[in-house]
């Protein structure tokens, strides 16, 4: 039941709010303002070092929480592409803890990876959608997203319900290394119980992208830019569009532009610079007028003020709510779905069952 909507993809889209919401409540013990984890739980003081696996968007989930986890937790990650993890029989230190992510919970390759840990981490925990699956009764530790059932094949409200999810994580890591006191979480969590009511209001660009992806839908190439944390979320732009628009688009991270990349823009290729004012965003927005400077045709996506300092001459700006910085690869997944759903639309293309993939990859 589409509920109303014309795509599975736009209502999923639309339930964010409600299910990350509830994300929320099953995470935050709201009277001590902490994070609470199923049990048996896990001491993240005894992490020497964690081993983050998934394929496709929940691969990008796992590059975000690698920034997260390593900034805010001061706990070393490695981040893999499940396909490429275990024929590399990868070494595994002493004190390492796996964490598998996986909407489906049946993804061949991260199963695989999952079963190549048991015996070599000290410890497994996933992050999975469906609670029943392998990989989450495979685990030690499993944690639901608890983001309903997604029908779209391409992933939206499953991808930030992994982040909420590994963002609670990340928190209980930083106070148990005590790298963040319990006031700090409380505060971090205060911060997160009010992106509900952000991410509602980021979907108030949806009639802006609606607007552009006309000209958008023309694009033979597209390119996503993005700094820090908000490399992965480019990453998650660029597959997003090319699953469901087949337009082809690539992300690069906004400082490796010039050892490559800049050769490919020209006033045909649209370059869509994800920037949150966050502590990148100057070095962010000078790649971005590198671009410009070379005839590069610019979508900024900003918050009010950042479009006001550097929106100039950039070829169209969509104005997002301002965001503290941890939680900004949350919110930024929207313009990223929002962008790939109504190019995928205007170019006739099927939503919810896009050609050549399947939901479920239980094939290696
Ligand atoms: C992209 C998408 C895929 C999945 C990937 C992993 O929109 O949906 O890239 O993220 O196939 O699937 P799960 O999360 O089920 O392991």
């Amino acid at each position: 039941d589409k509920g109303g909507y014309k795509h599975f993809m736009a209502k999923e889209i639309a339930e964010q709010p409600t299910v990350l919401q509830g994300a929320l409540a099953h995470y935050i013990d709201t009277d001590t303002m902490q994070v609470q984890l199923p049990d048996p739980g896990l001491d993240f003081g005894k992490v020497e070092r964690l081993s983050l696996v998934a394929c496709g968007t929940a691969y990008l989930a796992c590059m975000v929480a690698k920034y997260w986890f390593e900034q805010h937790a001061r706990l070393p990650v490695e981040v893999d592409v499940a396909s490429e993890f275990r024929y590399r029989e990868p070494p595994v230190p002493k004190g390492t803890v796996a964490l598998f992510v996986s909407q489906s919970g049946e993804t061949a390759d991260t199963l695989a990876a999952l079963r190549y840990m048991d015996g070599r981490a000290d410890s497994i925990l996933s992050v999975v959608n469906v609670p029943e699956s392998s990989i989450a009764r495979e685990s030690d530790l499993p944690l639901p997203t608890l983001a309903g059932a997604e029908i779209g094949v391409a992933s939206t409200k499953a991808f930030t319900c992994q982040l909420t999810t590994l963002a609670m994580l990340v928190l209980k890591a930083a106070q148990d290394r005590g790298e963040m006191s319990a006031e700090d979480v409380a505060e971090k969590l205060k911060l997160l119980r009010a992106l509900p009511g952000m991410i509602n209001q980021a979907l108030n660009i949806e009639s802006q992208t609606q607007a552009l992806a006309g000209e958008l839908a023309e694009a033979r190439d597209i390119l996503f830019l993005g700094r820090g944390q908000m490399y992965p979320l480019a990453h998650e732009g660029a597959l997003k569009l090319k699953e469901i628009s087949y337009i082809h688009a690539e992300a690069y991270a906004s400082g490796e532009l010039k050892h490559g990349p800049i050769a490919l823009v020209d006033p045909n290729v649209p370059v869509i610079v994800m920037a949150p004012r966050d502590a990148l965003f100057e070095k962010t927005v000078s790649n971005m007028q590198e671009v410009m400077a070379r005839g590069g045709k610019v979508l900024l996506i900003a918050d009010e003020k950042g479009a006001q300092e550097a929106g100039e001459g950039t070829w169209r700006t969509l104005i997002m709510p301002e965001v503290d910085d941890f939680l900004a690869p949350i919110l930024y997944a929207i313009p990223a779905q929002l962008l790939a759903y109504h190019t995928a639309v205007a170019k006739g293309t099927d939503v919810d069952q896009p050609r050549n993939l399947a939901k479920s990859v239980t094939v290696e």
